[in-house]
């Protein structure tokens, strides 16, 4: 681990230039003296070194000190001014894009300040590892204010996306043991490929009766997104209640689609809340705030009933002295956490309603995503396909050892949140001084990895545009891994990681498995798909996918 912290650059500047013109300019032009050991800077562009599987540019003042916070290069003084300009330029939906041109043209670190927040934003896997390092023991993320102000405001309690400390720790450990701990997932996994299976069995139905072909060898072309919202709805429900909603059924509930939508509209109208006091937005009754309030209301309504029928359920069955209530049968998250009795009604009703809200676009989203890239790689496909098949063949119909019978599955999705991750950024306060590219971070600072930025960097990967599963397979990735780690981030670091990761993690792969057991997929253009940033990234317009029945 010792190398991961080690300096490798050395920095060759003209003292003082690039602060004084910082004042002048609102943005400190450093990088064009810079000579590094991991890449040359030159007009502001930072020019990667070809196939580098390299970990972090270093900088260091001529007299070698350690520069101070202000001299980090930075986007512009004036959060309002800045604030005015990601409103006029679209900026809140293009996150991701301009973080991008940011690091192109300051280097690999800068701050910004924009309305009422400000971050300093990184992007290399060693200024992340030390990042985590200095997390603490109850790890702190961005507050989403506006989730926070409406949880305060209604009365509700918060789940653990929203606490923080040791409150946070408390949940947090009893959540792990239901859904994160090795037990928990071989309990649920069952139940999410009955999910997964139905799908396909859906899909193979819709393609016979709708596709074009001779019969059993139909292709039909589609937009998916519809029917992958559904099957992450359903799938995430099957674990956290213990039953099926029916959302495959031909009448599905219209209560389970307006869940969906509340969830997307809340989502959509959280970015540009980020950056103002949501309580003056309530105070005034800004349209924006009404909105996500009254998606959030939706969500926890309908969660509401979802849960009080899942407790009414445990009840009676109790009552019959039932064996799932015996413990012989897995009564979902919701029955384990009832049954133990560790959390209060409260906090349960808090918990499961973030993992429901949690666990539909996250995976639906990335699952386009995945279609789209297997469509148009044909030979990665195929590859991805052949190892399926062996492993399924192998496993004797039990899909825990299918899925660890072929690592390219989570290769595949592991390229995707590469490419395409979910949350942007993933940020942390930490909790002493640290030093980022040879600049002084005080403790407390809000600090941003940048996925994106990170995931596209020919600095970090070989290559860094082609979709390529097999660069996380044992060899290549144990030289990435040697050479720094912190290199594949989508669900977070550490104790305060994803806590749905385990059950985004099977459901996709299972999805995918049995999608690739059933049909070849393919795209009518190889174009790269346009993204946009609504707190998470997704396509711009959803891709169509062909599917053929094989
Ligand atoms: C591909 C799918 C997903 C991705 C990429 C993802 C990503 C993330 C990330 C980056 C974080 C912050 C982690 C950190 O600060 O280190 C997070 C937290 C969280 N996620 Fe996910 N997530 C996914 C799916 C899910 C699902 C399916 C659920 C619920 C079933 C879920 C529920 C949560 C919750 C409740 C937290 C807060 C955890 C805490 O603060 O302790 N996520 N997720």
């Amino acid at each position: 681990m010792r190398s991961l912290y080690t300096r490798v650059t050395v920095c060759v500047r003209t003292q003082g230039t690039c602060g004084s013109r910082s004042r002048l300019c609102g943005v400190a032009p450093q990088r064009a003296f810079c000579m590094t050991a991991a890449g040359t800077v030159a007009h502001g562009k930072l020019e990667g070194r070809k196939g580098a599987e390299s970990t972090g540019v270093r900088k260091r003042g001529v007299d070698g000190r350690v520069r101070s916070f202000e001299e980090i290069p930075h986007t512009g003084r004036s959060g309002w001014i800045n604030l005015v300009k990601f409103w006029r330029e679209d900026r809140f939906r293009q996150l991701h894009k301009h973080m991008e041109r940011t690091f192109n043209t300051l280097g690999p670190i800068y701050r910004e300040h924009v309305g009422t927040h400000s971050s300093v934003n990184i992007m290399l896997p060693l200024d992340i590892a030390e990042l985590f390092r200095a997390e603490g023991l109850h790890p702190r993320r961005m507050t989403l204010q506006p989730w926070a102000t409406h949880r305060e405001t209604r009365q509700h309690s918060k789940g653990v996306f929203l606490k923080n400390g040791e409150e946070w720790r408390a949940d947090r450990l009893l959540l792990n043991k239901e859904v994160m701990m090795s037990a928990a997932v071989k309990r649920f996994l069952p139940l999410l490929d009955e999910v997964a299976t139905d799908f396909c069995r859906m899909l193979r139905a819709k393609v016979e009766k709708e596709g074009r072909g001779e019969e059993g060898k139909r292709s039909l072309t589609m937009d998916p997104s519809p029917d992958l919202f559904r099957f992450a709805l359903e799938a995430s429900c099957h674990v956290i209640y213990g039953e099926r909603i029916g959302l495959f059924s031909s009448s599905p509930s219209l209560e389970s689609q307006k869940f969906i939508w509340a969830v997307e509209r809340m989502l959509a109208t959280t970015p540009p809340l980020l950056y103002l006091p949501p309580r003056l937005m309530l105070l005034v009754g800004a349209p924006l705030w009404t909105q996500h309030a009254s998606a959030w209301d939706h969500i926890f309504s309908h969660a509401e009933a979802r849960i009080q029928k899942g407790y009414q359920r445990m009840c009676s069955s109790q009552a019959r002295g039932s064996e799932a209530a015996a413990g012989g049968q897995y009564t979902g998250v919701l029955g384990q956490l009832m049954e133990k009795g560790q959390l209060s009604l409260d906090l349960i009703k808090a918990n499961v309603t973030e993992l429901m809200a949690g666990g539909v676009d996250t995976t639906a989203v990335p699952l386009q995503f995945a279609l789209f890239e297997l469509g148009r790689n044909p030979e990665v496909q195929e590859r991805v396909r052949q190892q399926v098949r062996t492993s399924w063949a192998q496993a004797g119909g039990d899909p825990q050892t299918a899925l660890q019978g072929a690592p390219l599955l989570k290769g595949t999705l592991k390229e995707i949140l590469r490419l395409y991750p979910v949350g942007t950024t993933v940020q942390r306060y930490p909790v002493k001084d640290i030093v980022l590219q040879n600049y002084h971070v005080p403790a407390g600072t809000m600090v941003q990895a940048c996925l994106y930025p990170l995931g596209r960097s020919a600095e970090v990967f070989n290559d860094p545009l082609r979709f390529e599963p097999g660069r996380w397979g044992r060899e290549d990735g144990q030289r990435g891994e040697g050479a720094g780690g912190f290199r594949s981030l989508a669900f977070g670091f550490g104790a305060r990681q994803c806590v749905g990761r385990r059950i985004a993690e099977n459901e996709m792969q299972l999805l995918l498995m049995h999608i690739l057991l059933s049909f070849h997929l393919s795209v009518s253009s190889s174009e790269d798909l346009e993204t946009t940033c609504t707190l998470i990234l997704q396509p711009q317009t959803p891709p169509r996918i062909t599917f053929s029945k094989l």
